[in-house]
């Protein structure tokens, strides 16, 4: 039935196009879309080129192509079929279709993720009463893979952002938070994965070990969009829009998103809340790193020093750990690989650290 509707829709689009193209010809005005509350509608035409000129598609591909999104690395492993989902076009145009976490199979040919990976879908309405339609391909509430549970408490376009940005099952998955039960992790690359991002901007995923803080979220989860601060206008090629990024080629911040709520915001560090969240990941990872289980102590460090996520070197042989310990571990690697030091969901962040913390 939906699908019908979008053949139907997309005939009329065409239609609606070629009425404004001719209407552009005879250099005569066409009615676009009506207005809210029987106003005049707008001019089809300038309507149409808010976003579809040569110039403006011109721009985006240009900011597109230094994103990470785009580039061929992303796509090295994404004919793996547990890895496609996430890392490919025609893997994630199957699996937001079949609602599965993986392809069914390998497949041959996976091409980078590009335009019609986001936007393959047709424009549904040009009803701007309902916000922009941006002819995006998911937009709903899913199942997530880390504990089954559905994300449902975000809105907008963070649907799509999620269904990718969202930590995978870990296995062996501690069930029980006791210190009696053990389980032996997979590998050294036990744990997450890298893209947590929408767990830690819902709220769902991490373990919540009782303790003296509630798991509130913070308001960014149900006003702000993920592309509300990194798809704010862009700075060249540099940062915002289609590159996705927040910061500037020179490491300098991107902070126009963020200025549309916090108007004197100077940093990121609003109220010194990165600087706190920093420090809470530190020190639950030092006191995980204190921790040594049948001859083998937790978290790696890298060669400076610092935490690389990983739960032991590669060269480690893998033992039997309890439960507690893999969960406290797998809430250091949410709120690292967040990599927003609070800012996605700081009251959430501040509760799981200090109360994994205070539980080990
Ligand atoms: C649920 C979606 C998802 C799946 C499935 C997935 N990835 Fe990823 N992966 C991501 C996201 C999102 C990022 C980017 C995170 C970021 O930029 O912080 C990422 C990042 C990476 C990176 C870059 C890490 C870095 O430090 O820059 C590698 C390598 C990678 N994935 C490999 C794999 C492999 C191999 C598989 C299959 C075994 C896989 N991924 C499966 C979503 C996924
Ligand atoms: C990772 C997903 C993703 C990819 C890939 C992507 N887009 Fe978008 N695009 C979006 C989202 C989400 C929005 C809505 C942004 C907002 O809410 O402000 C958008 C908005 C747009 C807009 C309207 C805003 C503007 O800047 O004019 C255009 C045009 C557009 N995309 C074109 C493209 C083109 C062309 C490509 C390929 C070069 C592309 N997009 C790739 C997610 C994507
Ligand atoms: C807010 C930005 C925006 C506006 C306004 C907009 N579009 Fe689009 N449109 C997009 C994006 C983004 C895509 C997907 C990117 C792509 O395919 O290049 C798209 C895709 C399309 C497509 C191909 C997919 C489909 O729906 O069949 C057509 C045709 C189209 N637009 C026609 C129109 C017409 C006609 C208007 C004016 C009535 C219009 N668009 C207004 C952003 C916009
Ligand atoms: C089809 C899956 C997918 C979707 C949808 C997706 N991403 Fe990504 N994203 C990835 C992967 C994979 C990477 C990492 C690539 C790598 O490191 O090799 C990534 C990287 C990023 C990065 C790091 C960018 C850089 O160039 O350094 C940001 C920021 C990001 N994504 C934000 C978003 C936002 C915001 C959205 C929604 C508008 C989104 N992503 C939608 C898969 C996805
Ligand atoms: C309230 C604003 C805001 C929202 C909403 C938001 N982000 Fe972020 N995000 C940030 C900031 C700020 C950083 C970088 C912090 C820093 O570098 O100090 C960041 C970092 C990231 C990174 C790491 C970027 C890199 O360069 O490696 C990814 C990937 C990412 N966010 C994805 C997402 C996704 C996906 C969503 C939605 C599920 C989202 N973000 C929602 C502000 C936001
Ligand atoms: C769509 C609106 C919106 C956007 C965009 C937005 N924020 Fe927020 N932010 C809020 C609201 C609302 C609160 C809750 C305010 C409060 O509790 O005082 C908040 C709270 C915060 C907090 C916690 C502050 C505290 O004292 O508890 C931080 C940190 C923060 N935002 C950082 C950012 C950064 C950095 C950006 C840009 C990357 C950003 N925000 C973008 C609306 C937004």
């Amino acid at each position: 039935m939906r699908r019908i509707l979008y053949l139907v829709l997309a005939n009329a689009v065409m239609l609606l196009m070629v009425y404004s193209f001719s209407a552009s010809l005879s250099s005569c005005t066409k009615e676009g879309p009506t207005g809210a509350n029987g106003q005049n509608g707008t001019d089809a035409n300038s309507w149409c080129v808010m976003c579809h000129t040569t110039a403006n598609m011109d721009a985006v591909q240009a900011e597109y192509v230094t994103s990470k999104h785009g580039i061929a690395a992303t796509v090295a492993e994404g004919n793996r079929n547990t890895c496609a989902a996430c890392h490919s076009n025609e893997g994630f145009n199957e699996v937001w279709r079949t609602g599965w976490d993986t392809t069914a199979v390998n497949n041959a040919i996976a091409t980078p993720i590009g335009c019609p990976t986001c936007h393959g879908g047709v424009h549904l309405n040009f009803d701007t009463t309902q916000g922009f339609d941006y002819a995006l391909q998911f937009t709903d509430p899913f199942r997530e893979r880390f504990d089954s549970s559905t994300i449902s408490n975000l809105h907008g376009t963070s649907y799509l952002c999620a269904k990718c940005h969202q930590a995978r099952l870990p296995s062996p998955f501690p069930t029980s938070l006791l210190l009696t039960d053990s389980l032996k992790p997979s590998s050294y690359r036990y744990g997450t994965h890298y893209g947590v991002m929408a767990n830690m901007l819902s709220g769902q995923g991490p373990f919540k070990f009782p303790g003296s803080l509630p798991y509130d979220n913070d308001q960014h989860t149900s006003v702000a969009q993920c592309a509300d601060c990194h798809m704010a206008k862009a700075n060249g090629t540099q940062s915002g829009g289609h590159t996705w990024r927040m910061k500037n080629d020179d490491g300098s911040e991107h902070l126009d998103g963020c200025k549309k709520c916090h108007p004197s915001a100077t940093s990121f560090d609003i109220n010194g809340k990165q600087t706190e969240i920093a420090a809470l990941i530190k020190q639950l990872g030092d006191k995980l790193h204190a921790i040594t289980v049948n001859g083998v102590t937790l978290l790696e460090v890298d060669n400076t020093g610092a935490y690389t996520g990983q739960i032991w070197p590669s060269t480690t042989t893998a033992v039997m750990i309890p439960n507690k310990y893999a969960a406290a571990m797998l809430n250091f690697q949410f709120a690292m690989r967040d990599k927003s030091n609070g800012v996605h969901n700081y009251k959430f962040t501040k509760a799981l650290l200090q109360n994994t913390i205070d539980a080990i």
